[in-house]
C-alpha cells in the first residue's frame, strides 16, 4: 500500500487526528484540555509517546493497561499507520494517534493534562541541542502539560543521548526512578521494557545495548542545560555502521 492509500485509510479513523497546521499553529486544538471528557470519555491518566513511529509502545501499553489512555504522536503518517490500524482492528478504546510536530504539542494539551511521556528512540541530535527531545527547550514545552509529579521515560540506543540526559537530570537535581545501561540483559521478562520498537529491533540486530531511564522533572526552578563535551568517536555507538536516523 502506498503512502496516499495509507493517508486515505487513516482519514476515516476517528482515533487518528491529523489537524491542519493552521488549526494548531499558535492556536488551541479543540480537544485541548478536554481529551478525557470528549475523546476517551473517562477520567483515566493520559500517557504520550512522542516520536512514536509505528506506535509499538502506544499500542502494547494500551493493551496491557486498559485503565490508562495512550496517545502516540509523530509527524510521519505512513509510519503511524501501522499502530493506527492495529489499534482499530483490535478495537482498543484507550488509544489515539495525533499526526503533528512535537513542537506543537502545547496546542493539543492543557496544563496538567498529561501524566507520563515516553520518548522511544528519538534522534540523538548530537549537533543541535535545541532539537534534542530531552533538552531544556523541550522540557520547557512538556512543562506546559505534564503534571508536576509526571514521569518522562527515555529508551535509546544512543550513548550520547543517554549520557546527555543523565547529565541533565543531575544538573537539575531531578529524581531518577529507574535506569538500565543494557535493558535486554537486565530486566525481567514481564517488564514493559520488553516491548520492542521498529528501530529498537534494528539496533539489537547490530548488537547495540539498549538504554533506559525514567525520571520526574522539577519545573519549579529554571531549567539548566548540562555542560557536556561531544567526543563523537566515543559517543557514537560502536557497531553502528549504518545511518538509521
Ligand atoms: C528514530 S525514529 C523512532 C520511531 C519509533 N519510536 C521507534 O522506536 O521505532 C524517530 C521518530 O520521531 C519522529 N519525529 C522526529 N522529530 C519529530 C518532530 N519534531 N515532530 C514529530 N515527530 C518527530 C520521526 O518522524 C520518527 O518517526
Amino acid at each position: 500500500m502506498n503512502k496516499l492509500q495509507k493517508f486515505g485509510e487513516m482519514a476515516s479513523l476517528q482515533h487518528v487526528i491529523q489537524a491542519d497546521f493552521n488549526e494548531v499553529f499558535r492556536k488551541d486544538y479543540k480537544l485541548k484540555g478536554k481529551w478525557n471528557e470528549l475523546f476517551f470519555k473517562n477520567n483515566n491518566p493520559i500517557i504520550l509517546e512522542l516520536g512514536c513511529g509505528k506506535g509499538e509502545y502506544t499500542v502494547a501499553l494500551a493493551k496491557r493497561y486498559p485503565e490508562l489512555n495512550f496517545i502516540g504522536i509523530d509527524i510521519k503518517g505512513a509510519r503511524m499507520y501501522t499502530g493506527a490500524m492495529q489499534s482499530f482492528q483490535e478495537r482498543l478504546k484507550n488509544v489515539a494517534f495525533v499526526r503533528t510536530h512535537i513542537e506543537l504539542t502545547d496546542s493539543f494539551f492543557a496544563q496538567n493534562e498529561i501524566n507520563e511521556i515516553w520518548l522511544t528512540f528519538p534522534d540523538p541530535q548530537m549537533n543541535k541541542t535545541r532539537k534534542r527531545l530531552t533538552s531544556t527547550k523541550f522540557l520547557t514545552l512538556y512543562s506546559k502539560f505534564l503534571k508536576s509529579d509526571g514521569i518522562i521515560h527515555l529508551k535509546t540506543d544512543s550513548n550520547f543521548q543517554f549520557s546527555y540526559t543523565l547529565a541533565l537530570i543531575k544538573e537539575n537535581s531531578f529524581k531518577i526512578i529507574e535506569k538500565y545501561e543494557d535493558v535486554h540483559n537486565q530486566i525481567v521478562s514481564t517488564s514493559v521494557l520488553n516491548i520492542k520498537t521498529y528501530y529498537e529491533e534494528r539496533f539489537i540486530e547490530y548488537g547495540i545495548p539498549i538504554k533506559y531511564c525514567c525520571f520526574i522533572p522539577d519545573f519549579s526552578l529554571p531549567l539548566c542545560e548540562p555542560e557536556i563535551d561531544i567526543p563523537k568517536d566515543v559517543y557514537r555507538n560502536a557497531g553502528r555502521g549504518v545511518k538509521l536516523y
